[in-house]
């Protein structure tokens, strides 16, 4: 069984999928602790699933590599075999990727390798593209830029908002890190050699 870390920092709703996809007996990971950033209000969904949760507050450090230390505290109590970033919008210290990735995976509402960052959705509408998207990633020491573990597109309608728009990603995603999660637990999708055989 495939144990899984999931950090948040806001809503939690692909988290939330998760959670519900892990409780199903024969999905081949569980989720065993939730961590994240500030007081995210996705948090409840692990009080809700009685998981384990804990907050490092990104506020009470003075660096990027304090906070990611005592994140990393946090996580080696669990031994997590993966961690999942949904929706945790810090990058993670160079140390921390090391020390996990390529078992760091990242989900983002937008096709890689575009519209990276924290504001994917809103930079696709700006762009004006008539297709966006959702990915799964492995991360690595770049903005969103970690080999893609999978993908898919989602059309831009015309009187969408960013709202609207995420809106509809947010299914995908779901649905891709829920699949990413179970073939890395049943092992289809091997992540020791993720830079040479995923693309
Ligand atoms: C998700 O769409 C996730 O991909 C995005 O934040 C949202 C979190 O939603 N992450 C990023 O944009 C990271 N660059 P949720 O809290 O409802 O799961």
């Amino acid at each position: 069984m495939l144990t899984v870390a999931v950090l948040i920092s806001g809503t939690g709703s692909n988290l939330r999928a998760l959670l519900e996809a892990a409780r199903h007996p024969d999905f081949p990971a569980r989720v065993v602790v939730v961590g994240a950033d500030r007081d995210a209000d996705g948090l409840a969904h692990a009080e809700e699933f009685g998981i384990p949760s804990f907050t490092v507050p990104w506020h009470e450090h003075d660096s990027r590599e304090s906070w990611g230390e005592e994140l990393g505290r946090q996580l080696a109590v669990w031994t997590p075999d993966l961690v999942v970033l949904s929706g945790l919008m810090r990058l993670l210290p160079p140390a921390l990727v090391a020390e996990y990735s390529p078992r760091l995976i990242n989900t983002h509402p937008a096709y890689l390798p575009e519209f990276p960052g924290a504001h994917g959705v809103r930079d696709a509408l700006a762009a004006g593209v008539t297709e966006t998207g959702a990915s799964v990633i492995v991360v690595d020491d770049g903005v969103d830029s970690g080999p893609i573990l999978a993908q898919e597109r989602v059309p831009v309608l015309p009187d969408d908002s960013e709202h609207s728009l995420h809106d509809r990603i947010k299914p995908v995603e779901r649905r891709l890190l829920i699949d990413v999660v179970r073939r890395i637990a049943t092992g289809e999708l091997p992540l020791n050699t993720a830079s040479s055989t995923l693309s």
